[in-house]
């Protein structure tokens, strides 16, 4: 059971050895009419079920800004400095798919990523949002529960993960962390899946050194990998958001927000 689950959500050969250490998965092969990415076709037909609706998301009641500005001259300024760092927000929905979440404005879309919707920070080029879900002809998720508690679900997002950067240079080494996994209850009654991990890829300079010590490892990137996962019509959806660590710490809280705002839909039989 558990394979299946997974061949659907990961539909990715895994028999191969990770240089990350992480044991292969059980699955050997895989039914590539079931890979959610590759069966994903931006047709017009379903580009016209899609809209963008753009509203802004105000951080700050007016009022208050501006009362503790006269008051609190200090405080005002802080107000002000974050306000003005702070972005709007646009909802994207996909009526056909049924999934639906709220992304930072500025970002754009990128046709042709693989996913079955694409955005990214234009000034920030690692910096992205994807999501992609099960063939509708071959996935019966009932909950997301079916992937197990949140940390099982952690662990098999993370092998995705791993295997989707696996690298064939020599000399690179990913080491990477599940930092946390949970699970909620959005306002829609349904249960979502959060998953959170750190990978660092690094990579030797000189790999083809006979001595250890005149090999020099650099860290070629650190980036986190936050996911949410949920299930509808029967279908597994995930929404990945990609970024530097460093990025991380100033983002932070407009990336949680796209995350809390992800949703998955009935799909209405047309
Ligand atoms: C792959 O899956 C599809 C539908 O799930 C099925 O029609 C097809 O026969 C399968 N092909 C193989 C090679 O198993
Ligand atoms: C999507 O389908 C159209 C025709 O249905 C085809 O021309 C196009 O190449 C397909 N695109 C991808 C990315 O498969
Ligand atoms: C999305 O971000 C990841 C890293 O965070 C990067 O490797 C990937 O190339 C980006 N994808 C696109 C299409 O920009």
């Amino acid at each position: 059971m558990a394979t299946v689950l997974e061949s659907l959500l990961f539909p990715v050969q895994l028999s191969f050895a990770t240089r990350s250490g992480v044991p292969p998965s059980t699955a050997t092969t895989t039914n590539t009419t079931t890979l959610p990415r590759w069966l994903r076709n931006l047709s017009s037909h379903k580009d016209q079920s899609r809209m963008t609706i753009g509203f802004a998301v105000p951080r700050r009641n007016a009022m208050a800004l501006i009362l503790s500005t006269f008051i609190f001259s200090k405080v005002g300024f802080q107000d002000i400095a974050s306000a003005q760092t702070s972005v709007g927000f646009r909802e994207y929905v996909d009526t056909f798919d049924g999934y639906s979440f709220k992304y930072p404005q500025n970002w754009i879309q990128v046709r042709g990523a693989g996913a079955d919707i694409f955005f990214r920070d234009p000034s920030v080029l690692d910096e992205n949002l994807s999501v992609e879900m099960s063939s509708p002809s071959s996935s019966r998720y009932q909950s997301v529960e079916d992937l197990g508690p949140p940390q099982e679900a952690g662990k098999k997002v993370l092998k995705q993960y791993l295997t989707e950067f696996m690298s064939t240079r020599l000399g690179v080494r990913r080491e990477s962390n599940i930092l946390s996994t949970s699970s909620r209850v959005a306002d829609d009654g349904k249960i979502y899946y959060q998953v959170e991990v750190n990978i660092k890829s690094y990579a030797d300079d000189n790999e083809l050194a006979v001595m250890p010590q005149d090999r020099v490892t650099r860290l070629e990137w650190n980036r986190r990998y936050l996911s949410v996962l949920g299930v509808e019509n029967n279908r597994l959806y995930e929404l990945r958001l990609q970024t530097p660590e460093n990025v991380l710490v100033e983002e932070e809280s407009d990336l949680r927000q796209v995350m809390d705002s992800f949703r998955v839909n009935k799909v209405v039989a047309g």
